[in-house]
């Protein structure tokens, strides 16, 4: 049977994600997360209701050294013939983290470490554990683009300089709001798809590496750092059609979760890769990301910095970027 590694996939678009995959794909599925408690009960739910094989890994994205245990532990469970290769790794978890600017284990901005470092060094990692045609697909956010609706709703992007991002707030770099700390990671995250495509199809490797925006979906986790009062207010029919009436791209907990599972297992996305999709209104859609998203100096240079930040690079072959020449040589 095929199967999904998802990180996230006990709660939100993840965990509707898992039901399509389960329900309408027969997919197995790994869970990955940091609350056990609800991974368990949100496993037994989909082993009840689809009958599918569901294992949970513990992974804290926003720890490096959880990240690499959470995948020495697939791996793991694949070399005891537990799970077969991952037919798809689905990047899905992450969030805003309102607030003053918080810092992960490594000293990380929790935003830029969760929804993006991490998930570098777990797709690093277990890249090749992926099945030959499998797919990667990391959840975006239409927030990431300025010149949109989405865009201007939570704060413009800044520069997708992971040195920078790492570190804002500290080492004299100016902090900037929870808004913009999410959207930029969403641009990281389609930068760091787009790049993936290029690396993989350099290598010959057959693997998708494919961008996903879900909408804005009422009704998941991401709100949880809002006061109740905004939490309640976005989930009304009025607040739903303000949205609509501002162009905002529009989700839902289903369709956008059926979304996440197509992409990872309909063959009719077979050559989705390099390819940014968006969940809006009901139907699923190829579209353009933002300028800056397909700026392959930009990837390149991005790419690198976080293989310094997540360790994966010897000291000698560090600041290959800083003269500029490397950094153009964006894979394809
Ligand atoms: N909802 C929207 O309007 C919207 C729009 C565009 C994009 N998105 C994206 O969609 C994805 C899913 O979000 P959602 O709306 O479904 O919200 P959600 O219900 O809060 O789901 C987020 C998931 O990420 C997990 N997570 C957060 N930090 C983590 C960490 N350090 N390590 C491991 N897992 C972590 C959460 O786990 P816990 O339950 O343990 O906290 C949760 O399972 C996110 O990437 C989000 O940015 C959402």
């Amino acid at each position: 049977m095929p199967f999904a590694l998802i990180t996230g996939g006990h709660s939100g678009i993840g965990y509707s994600c898992a039901r399509h995959l389960a329900s309408q794909f027969t997919w197995d599925l790994v869970l990955a997360g940091r609350s056990p408690g609800r991974m368990n009960q949100a496993a037994d739910g989909l082993r009840r209701d689809f009958g599918v094989r569901v294992t949970c890994i513990d992974l804290d994205l926003s720890s490096l050294e959880s990240v690499r245990e959470a995948a020495a532990n697939v791996i793991t469970l694949m070399d005891r013939g537990e799970i077969g290769a991952l037919d798809a790794l689905l990047c899905n978890a992450g969030g805003r983290f309102d607030g003053p600017v918080a810092y992960s284990e490594d000293g990380y901005e929790l935003t830029f470490a969760t929804n993006c470092l991490g998930h570098f060094l777990l797709v690093d990692r277990l890249k090749d554990r992926i099945a030959e045609n499998g797919r990667i697909v990391f959840t975006a956010s239409g927030t990431h683009d300025p010149d949109t609706a989405d865009g201007k709703m939570v704060g413009a992007v800044v520069e997708p300089d992971a040195e920078t991002l790492a570190h804002i707030g500290k080492n004299g770099i100016a902090p900037v709001s929870a808004g913009k700390r999410y959207s930029t990671s969403k641009l990281c995250n389609i930068l760091n798809a787009y790049e993936l495509h290029r690396r993989l199809e350099n290598s010959g490797r057959s693997v998708s590496s494919i961008a996903f925006d879900p909408g804005s979906v009422a009704g998941t986790g991401f709100l949880r750092g809002m006061p109740a009062p905004v939490r309640w207010l976005a989930k009304t029919a009025f607040m739903q059609w303000v949205f609509r009436r501002r162009g905002i791209t529009m989700g839902s907990l289903d369709f956008s979760g059926a979304s996440l599972a197509r992409l990872a297992a309909d063959p009719g996305f077979a050559e989705a890769s390099g390819k940014y999709f968006q969940s809006n209104d009901g139907k699923l859609i190829e579209t353009r990301s933002s300028t800056l998203s397909y700026d392959r100096a930009r990837a390149a240079r991005l790419w690198d910095q976080m293989e310094d930040l997540a360790g994966l690079r010897p000291k000698e072959d560090r600041n290959r970027h800083d003269d500029g020449r490397e950094a153009d040589r964006g894979c394809g």
